[in-house]
C-alpha cells in the first residue's frame, strides 16, 4: 500500500527497538534491570483514582465541550496563577491527550512550511519529528557537556535567523536531567526578546522534579514581552505519576489556544470525559502537592545515589542530574572495545551489548542528538539501581 510522503519525514525510534528487545528478554524469563522507563515507578495517588470512580458514577461518560469541561480549564488557570505566577485566564488554556499531543497540536497551529524551530540538544526524541510533521525545520543547537549541556545566550543569538519561529526550552530536561538556573534562563530570555518574530515553547512537564534546592521559574515570567509570546506546556504524567491517563495542558495567547481548539475539534474533540474532573482535583487538592513532594524526595535520593555510583566507574563522565529522573553518562571512552563478538561503536551498540550480555536496559542517546551518551532512568528502587550499576561495572570490566 502506498503511504503518504510525510511518513518518510518521521524516523523510526531506535529507542523503541532497544526497549522491545528488553521486553522480549523479560518475557523469556531473563532478570533484566530496567533503566529505560521514562515514567515514575509510583502509582497514581489514591484520591485521584477514587475521583474517577465518582465521575463514572455521576455518568460523566459522554462527550464534553472541546477541549474539556470549564472546571478543568479553571483549575489549570488557577494552578498557573498560584504556582507559576502566570496570569492565564481560562480562555488561555487548552488540554490534550498528554504533553506529547499538546506539543504536536501547537506545532501544527503555529508552523508554516520552512519555519525553523531551535531545539537545544540533548533533546526529547519527539521534538524534531513533530516539527518535521508540521512542515517545520528542526535546527539543533548542541549543549556542550562541559557546560552541563546548557546552551549559551551567544549560541542562541547566532542560531536565530529571519526564519526562526519557535525556540524550545525544556528545563528540567529529558534526557540530560539538567536544569537551568533562573539567571541562565533570564539570559536566554533577553536574547529572544530582541527577536519579535520568535515565540517560545516552554516544556515545563518536569517542573516539580527539581533537586539540590533549585527553584523553578516559568519561562514566560522572565520578561513582560515574553508572556504574550510563550506557550507553557505541562501535564499530569510525570509529576502525579499519571503517564497512562494522557492529560496534558497548555497556557498561551488566546489566538493560538483558539487555533489549537479548532484543530482539536476536528481530531480528538476532547480528552476522556471521566478523567477531566479528577485531573482538576489533582491540581487543586493539597493532597496532590503532598504526593508530588513525597515522590520528589525519593527521586532526589535515588538520583544522587545513581550519579555517585556512575561517577565512580572507570572512564565514565556524568553531569550531575538536578531535575527530572535521568542520568546521562558519556560512555564514549569505551568505543572501539569489544565483548562477545560485539564491537562498541556508539551508544546504540553499547546499549545493545549491555542488554545482551549483562541484562541492563538503558536508552541510547542517538535519538536525542548524542550518540556518545546513554540515558539511565532512576525512577526505580535503590536496590535495582545498585544491582544495575554493579552489572554495568562488570560489563565495562569485560570490554576489551
Ligand atoms: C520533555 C518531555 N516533554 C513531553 C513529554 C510527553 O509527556 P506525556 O507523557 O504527557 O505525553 C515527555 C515524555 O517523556 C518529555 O520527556
Amino acid at each position: 500500500m502506498q503511504l503518504a510522503d510525510r511518513m518518510n519525514l518521521v524516523s523510526e525510534s531506535i529507542t523503541l527497538k532497544v526497549s522491545a528487545k528488553a521486553n522480549a528478554l523479560k518475557k523469556a524469563g531473563v532478570d533484566v534491570v530496567g533503566f529505560g522507563a521514562g515514567e515514575p515507578d509510583f502509582d497514581t495517588p489514591d484520591f485521584i483514582k477514587q475521583a474517577v470512580t465518582s465521575a463514572l458514577e455521576k455518568g460523566q461518560t459522554r462527550y464534553t465541550p472541546t477541549p474539556c469541561f470549564p472546571e478543568l480549564k479553571q483549575a489549570i488557570a488557577e494552578k498557573f496563577n498560584r504556582e507559576n505566577n502566570l496570569p492565564y485566564k481560562p480562555e488561555n488554556i487548552t488540554t490534550g491527550a498528554g504533553g506529547k499531543h499538546c506539543l504536536y497540536m501547537a506545532f501544527m497551529a503555529v508552523l508554516n512550511p520552512g519555519d525553523e524551530v531551535i531545539i537545544p540538544s540533548p533533546f526529547w526524541v519527539s521534538y524534531p519529528e513533530q516539527v518535521k510533521l508540521a512542515g517545520g525545520v528542526p535546527v539543533i543547537l548542541p549543549g556542550d557537556e562541559s557546560r552541563g549541556f546548557k546552551i549559551t545566550p551567544s549560541q542562541l543569538e547566532q542560531a536565530i535567523t529571519p526564519k526562526t519561529r519557535v525556540v524550545i526550552i525544556n528545563s528540567p530536561s529529558n534526557p540530560s536531567g539538567i536544569a537551568y538556573s533562573p539567571d541562565e534562563l533570564r539570559a536566554l530570555a533577553d536574547v529572544i526578546v530582541r527577536h519579535p518574530q520568535v515565540i517560545v515553547f516552554s516544556d515545563e512537564i518536569y517542573e516539580k522534579l527539581l533537586y539540590d534546592g533549585l527553584k523553578f521559574v516559568s519561562f514566560a515570567t522572565l520578561h513582560p514581552d515574553l508572556f504574550p509570546r510563550t506557550l507553557t506546556f505541562n501535564c499530569h504524567s510525570k509529576s502525579f505519576a499519571m503517564t497512562g491517563w494522557r492529560i496534558g495542558y497548555i497556557g498561551g495567547p488566546k489566538e493560538v489556544i483558539d487555533a489549537i481548539n479548532k484543530l482539536q475539534s476536528q481530531m480528538t474533540s476532547h480528552i476522556t470525559s471521566f478523567i477531566q474532573l479528577p485531573a482538576a482535583l489533582a491540581l487543586s487538592d493539597p493532597r496532590g502537592a503532598e504526593a508530588i513532594e513525597s515522590m520528589r524526595q525519593q527521586f532526589e535520593k535515588r538520583g544522587h545515589h545513581m550519579w555517585q555510583r556512575l561517577c565512580a566507574l572507570p572512564n565514565i563522565r556524568c553531569v550531575r542530574p538536578q531535575g527530572a529522573f535521568y542520568c546521562f553518562p558519556n560512555v564514549s571512552a569505551y568505543f572501539g572495545k569489544s565483548i562477545q563478538g560485539h564491537t562498541i561503536t556508539d551508544a546504540i551498540s553499547f546499549a545493545s551489548a549491555l542488554l545482551e550480555t549483562d541484562h541492563v536496559a538503558v536508552v541510547p542517546g542517538n535519538d536525542s542528538g548524542f550518540d556518545t551518551h546513554v540515558r539511565l532512568s532512576f525512577a526505580t528502587s535503590l536496590e535495582q539501581i545498585d544491582k544495575g550499576i554493579d552489572r554495568l561495572a562488570a560489563f565495562l570490566n569485560k570490554l576489551q
